[in-house]
């Protein structure tokens, strides 16, 4: 992807409090598919700051707008949250366009979960479209951490959760008790 100049600068830094609240498994609102963004103006992007300054404040990589209660098809990303020269990504309107063939299985978690972590089994590679905070149309592709994290975090738009992806029940079921989380909250898909 071609480097541009972005015109939201956050800080990879925990601040006392997120900006935004964080939304949990079996909240209602995490189930909704989200609308298409139509206009990419500033209150998107102070919109897509905020997100980024809650993902960074509560250790996370990933964020979608529904997880702040928020119905629409944006999220943010930072595979490499250490590292200060390397950008995070605002993710609009995404859309995969491309699987690769090869699965792999991958340890997840998520800001909604909190301390559940579960095997994930999911497509590699992946090539996804979307238009970035400046309303530019962008095409990415994205393998290992970075892909997984977009495909978790796109689960999201669609009202999935990555413990509907989970095969292993007895794992599932032990971790989320244990977390304090109700097993019905979880709608697999296979
Ligand atoms: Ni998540």
């Amino acid at each position: 992807m071609a480097s541009q100049t972005s015109q939201i600068t956050v800080e990879k830094k925990k601040l006392e409090q997120a900006p935004l609240q964080l939304h949990y498994l079996g909240d209602r609102m995490l189930r909704q598919p989200c609308k298409r963004v139509t206009k990419i103006d500033n209150d998107i992007r102070q919109l897509a700051k905020e997100m980024l300054e809650t993902m960074y404040t509560e250790d996370g990589i990933g964020l979608a707008a529904p997880q702040i209660g928020v119905n629409k098809q944006m999220l943010v990303v930072d595979s490499d949250p250490e590292d200060s020269t390397n950008p995070p990504l605002v993710l609009i309107n995404p859309v995969i366009k491309r699987f690769g063939k090869e699965l792999c299985v991958t340890q997840e978690g998520c800001l909604s979960i909190p301390k559940v972590f579960l095997d994930v089994v999911r497509p590699k590679a992946i090539e996804v479209t979307f238009k970035d905070e400046n309303g530019r149309p962008q095409k990415l592709m994205a393998d290992g951490l970075l892909s997984r994290v977009i495909q978790h975090e796109m689960d999201h738009l669609n009202g999935v959760m990555f413990v509907d992806r989970v095969d292993n029940a007895i794992a599932l079921t032990q971790e989320l008790q244990k977390q304090g989380f109700a097993v019905d909250a979880v709608q697999p898909i296979r």
